[in-house]
This record gives C-alpha cells, sequence and structure tokens, in this order.
C-alpha cells in the first residue's frame, strides 16, 4: 500500500536523528515499542548533556548566576511544554515524575480533600492502571464509589448510557488514547457530559500528546496528564497540566523544599503555583530534555506525525489481515481513522511472550503481557490474558512492519 498523500514525513530521514535507530550495527533494530517508551534523538541527548556541562546548579534558591541559568532553563522548558499542550499559563504546568505520579497528585490532592463517602468517580474500561489503581486506593480509604464505562465489540467507549452513568458523579477519569487498543474517545464531548453534571474530567493523555496536535483548551478538560519518555523526552520527567482555581483550591501533594512560601516550628504556608506542586530538587535536566523534545517534534510538526501514523497503521492492518486472516485477531477499532499507532493482536494460540519471543529474534522489539491494563485485556477474554503489541512512531516505516509481518511466519512455524 502506497503511502497516502498526506503523509509527507521521511521516516528514514527521521532515523537519522536517533542514535539508537541509525548506529548501522550488525544487529537488524526494528522498534515496534514505542508506546512503552520512545527512542531520544540526539538533540534531547545533547541539550542534557549541555545543560550539565554548562548550566548545572539548583534551580529556585541561588542568587548567583549560573543557579539563575539552571532556573532560566527549567522555566524555559516549561513554557515550552505548556504551550505544545495549547494550554494558557506556565503556573498550570505541573512537573512530575511521569504521568503516574501525576495522576496520584490528583488523587491524593483532589481527591481526598474534595471527595467523599458515596461520591462516584467514573472510569473508562480503557484505562491504564496508574489512572485506576489510585482511585482503588482512594476508594478504599474514602469510601468512594467506582463506575466503568463499558465498551463496544470495536473497543470504543460505549457512551450510549454516558448521561445514567454520570448520575451522581464527581470526577471521571478517561484515556485520550487507549494505550492497548489504539482508541481515541471524544474527550471533548465526555468532558461537556462530565461539566452538565458538575463533574470534573482527568485525562490519561500520555499515548495522545506523542502523537497528536493537543489542545488542551478544546477538551476543556480540567486534569491532563502526560509523559516525556513517550515523547522524544528523557524518562523520570512527566506533566500535570490543570485548571488554576482547581491548583490553588488543592492542599501541596509532598512536603519539602521548594513548595513553601514559609515554615515555622508551628506549621507552614505554601509557594505560589508552580512550586507548591514541586517539593525537591526537580530533574532538572530532564525538564531541559522534555524542552528539546518538544522542540524536535514542533520541527517535525505533530500533523505530519499523526498522519504518518494513520497511514502506517492502515498499512499495518491491511499487512497483518492479507497475510494471517482468521488466524490474527486484531483488537480494537477496525478503522486507521478511529485509533492510534498501534495493534494489539493474539496470533493463533501462540502465548504472547512466546510471540515476542519469536519476534525478537528476527530484531523485531514488541511488548506482551497485559499492558499495565488487566480490566480491559480482561474484557477482551482472550484464553492468555494476553496479547501482543506493535506499536509505531515517527521513526517507523513500511519496512518495520513488513519485518513485524514476516517475522510473524516464525511463529507460525513453531507454534502451527
Ligand atoms: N504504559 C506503557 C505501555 O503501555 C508503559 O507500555
Amino acid at each position: 500500500m502506497a503511502l497516502t498523500s498526506t503523509d509527507t514525513l521521511d521516516a528514514r530521514l527521521i532515523r537519522a536523528d536517533f542514535p539508537l535507530l541509525s548506529d548501522g550495527g550488525d544487529r537488524p533494530l526494528v522498534y515496534l515499542d514505542s508506546a512503552a517508551t520512545s527512542q531520544k534523538p540526539r538533540v534531547v541527548l545533547e541539550a542534557m548533556t549541555a545543560y550539565y556541562e554548562t548550566a548545572n546548579a539548583n534551580v529556585h534558591r541561588g542568587a548567583y548566576r549560573l543557579a539563575e541559568e539552571a532556573t532560566e532553563a527549567m522555566e524555559q522548558a516549561r513554557a515550552k511544554v505548556r504551550r505544545f499542550i495549547g494550554a494558557g499559563r506556565d503556573r498550570e504546568l505541573i512537573f512530575t515524575r511521569n504521568a503516574t505520579e501525576a495522576v496520584n497528585l490528583v488523587a491524593h490532592s483532589y481527591g481526598r480533600n474534595f471527595l467523599q463517602a458515596g461520591d462516584v468517580v467514573l472510569l473508562s474500561l480503557l484505562e491504564h492502571h496508574a489512572n485506576i489503581v489510585p482511585w482503588h486506593q482512594l476508594a478504599a480509604e474514602e469510601g468512594i464509589e467506582l463506575r466503568w464505562i463499558p465498551l463496544t465489540a470495536d473497543g470504543e467507549l460505549d457512551l450510549t448510557d454516558l448521561d445514567r452513568l454520570l448520575e451522581g458523579v464527581k470526577l471521571v477519569g478517561v484515556s485520550a488514547q487507549s494505550n492497548v487498543l489504539g482508541t481515541i474517545p471524544p474527550v471533548a464531548d465526555i468532558v461537556g457530559a462530565a461539566h452538565r453534571v458538575g463533574a470534573l474530567v482527568v485525562v490519561d493523555a500520555c499515548q495522545y500528546v506523542p502523537h497528536h496536535a493537543t489542545d488542551v483548551r478544546r477538551w476543556d478538560a480540567d486534569f491532563v496528564a502526560f509523559s516525556a519518555h513517550k515523547m522524544c523526552g528523557p524518562t523520570g520527567i512527566g506533566a500535570l497540566w490543570a485548571r488554576q482555581e482547581l491548583l490553588e483550591a488543592m492542599p501541596p501533594f509532598l512536603g519539602g523544599g521548594t513548595m513553601i512560601l514559609d515554615v515555622t516550628t508551628e506549621g507552614f504556608l505554601p509557594a505560589e503555583l508552580p512550586n507548591k506542586f514541586e517539593a525537591g530538587t526537580p530533574a532538572i535536566a530532564e525538564t531541559v530534555g522534555f524542552g528539546a523534545a518538544v522542540d524536535y517534534l514542533e520541527g517535525v510538526g505533530m500533523e505530519n506525525v499523526a498522519a504518518h501514523e494513520r497511514s502506517l497503521t492502515a498499512y499495518a492492518l491491511a499487512a497483518l489481515r492479507d497475510r494471517y486472516g482468521e488466524r490474527i485477531t486484531i483488537y480494537g477499532p477496525p478503522s486507521a481513522e478511529r485509533r492510534g499507532g498501534m495493534a494489539s493482536f493474539s496470533f493463533g494460540d501462540a502465548h504472547p511472550h512466546d510471540v515476542s519471543q519469536v519476534l525478537d529474534e528476527a530484531g523485531v522489539c514488541v511488548r506482551a503481557g497485559h499492558h499495565c491494563a488487566k480490566p480491559l485485556v480482561r474484557a477482551l477474554e482472550v484464553p492468555t490474558g494476553a496479547v501482543t503489541r506493535a506499536s509505531w512512531y515517527l521513526y517507523n516505516d513500511e519496512a518495520d512492519i513488513d519485518a513485524l509481518v514476516d517475522a510473524l511466519a516464525g511463529v507460525e512455524d513453531l507454534f502451527g
């Protein structure tokens, strides 16, 4: 299948920017696990090295030039990340360790203080454990009730009964793109319905922000969590965007340095936003890397990234179905238009761990298992309780998909 005319991205040129994908080693590497973590372009690695070599000092503390430069580097990164998701104010962008910590921040600080016994938290069945377990923990402690938005047979959210499901709901948690099925729910519609009953919405945008132009204002959501490492940035740094008035009403999550205005033997006053939620020395070099990743993706153009992935998704779905027919079951929306750049599948009776091992021998990296989304994988009713997931990004091309399709023949040879 030819690339569609909207795909203007040359993955071969992109790969040259990524040391791990372009070093020409003797082992061919077909990296199809970007939903777990993306590879990093040289500019991101260089930005972090340059920070350590030229500007390293602690931030928000020192009154000397180097410390001011370090603070400036971190705050520039905050502004870049904030603009990248269409948000208006730097103080609404909180750096966290990752998206998981961002959701935990909401559950601890908002949930423990603004939700009470009997309140309902409505979660979609697409959610990753990061947007489930913190709410289970809160349910156990505070007596809130969890309710679930079910799935259609095609792995979309079944929103036919949304108004009934929203009765008594105070908070909704929804993934903007499933990390298993690639499903892209209508976040703005869900937010609109939730707001009509006075509920807030926390969006897990971990799998969305790296792959699409994102505008949190269009969603009109209240909390949006995402991570750098899935979008060409380093591990150990993520972000929570939230409305200023919510962040101001919420108590701090962690206590320590940076997050205070004053401390006495009697108590403390929290700092202004965003410092109020950034206790302790932050991952400064990683924020710089996060900013460089945003620069890199903006240079490529998020519309180009999304169009390229859509084209590859159409190619992959067709190639897998054409070659293996009924021997492969691909989960999730059947059309590339309605899903992100991934395909989770079962291959005959082979266990996904075996599939992944055989693929690895051909240099093809995929993830196998429950993908930290056990309620979703259970709903798929797969006998093994696990699926194989191939996921692609801006540096992949049709040759990578062909390698996956060819390598699956090795699974057939071994497991019939
Ligand atoms: N959440 C990541 C994944 O889906 C780690 O693989």
